[in-house]
């Protein structure tokens, strides 16, 4: 089985990385833009990196030559909220540049990506999209662009069904021990996202890897088109 991870070196991809690592038989091959991250993380897990920005088409077909023909499952987890870090800034050219910016870093890595490898799925493989718990929030420009990401994940199901390929959103909660909040979770802010929770606890890069195993096995064949919630209870759905 050969297993395609983007933003692999870290927190939800790297768990990821782990939980197919148990599959004797898996390739894995993680990526990002950090060399030093990702080199750490591949010889921690054993397993293949390659340095990659999934923003930048270029790129992405350099990948591409190094990667095995054959792809079982891609994971299109890079991403994140650009606004982190970015701190208030006024105007509407600042307006227009998050909107694009999170939109680039949550859809186009993954459409861009998906438009280079997703030929190579093999027949009964699967493609899975890391939304959040964001779409449902109104939590403005990443919120809006992870709910497109489960938008443009119904038409991947319809394009691949006839070949037995699935393609899945898995929404995470409030997922702890990764690089997301970029060190700018208050000790209030986090008691806040548990305490929203139905199981009074954080979310776990484990709690999504073991869904992505799952939605790779056969087990899961049947599972396509959809958006599939791991956040404790905070948000439900009928
Ligand atoms: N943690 C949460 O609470 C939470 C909740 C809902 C959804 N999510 C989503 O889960 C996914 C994983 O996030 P995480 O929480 O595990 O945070 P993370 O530790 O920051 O992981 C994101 C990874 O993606 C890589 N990356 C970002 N942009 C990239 C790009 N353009 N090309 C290649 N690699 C890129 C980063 O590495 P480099 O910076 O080195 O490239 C990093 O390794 C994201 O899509 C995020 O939006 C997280």
């Amino acid at each position: 089985m050969n297993v395609l991870i983007t933003g692999g070196a870290t927190g939800i991809g790297k768990a990821i990385a782990r939980e197919f690592r148990r599959e004797r038989d898996a390739r894995i091959i993680i990526t990002g833009r950090t060399d030093a991250t990702l080199r750490a993380a591949a010889e921690e897990l054993d397993i293949d990196f390659a340095v990659c920005d999934h923003a930048d088409p270029a790129q992405i077909s350099a990948l591409a030559q190094t990667l095995p023909g054959d792809l079982d499952v891609i994971v299109n987890n890079a991403g994140g909220n650009i606004g982190f870090g970015r701190g208030t800034r006024a105007g509407l050219e600042s307006v227009r540049d998050e909107w694009l910016d999170n939109y680039i870093a949550n859809v186009l890595t993954a459409v861009l990506t998906f438009a280079e490898l997703g030929p190579r799925l093999t027949n009964g493989g699967t493609v899975i999209n890391i939304g959040s718990i964001a779409a449902e929030s109104g939590a403005g420009s990443y919120g809006s662009a992870k709910a497109a990401v489960s938008s443009w994940t119904i038409g991947l199901a319809k394009s691949l069904g006839q070949r037995g390929i699935t393609a899945n959103v898995i929404s995470p909660g409030f997922i702890a021990d990764t690089e997301f909040f970029k060190g700018q979770l208050t000790a209030e802010r986090e008691r806040d996202l548990i305490s929203a929770t139905q199981n009074n606890r954080r979310g776990s890069p484990d709690d999504i890897a073991a869904l992505a195993l799952f939605l790779a096995s056969p087990g899961a064949a049947h599972i396509t088109g959809q958006t599939l919630h791991v956040n404790g209870g905070t948000f439900t759905t009928r």
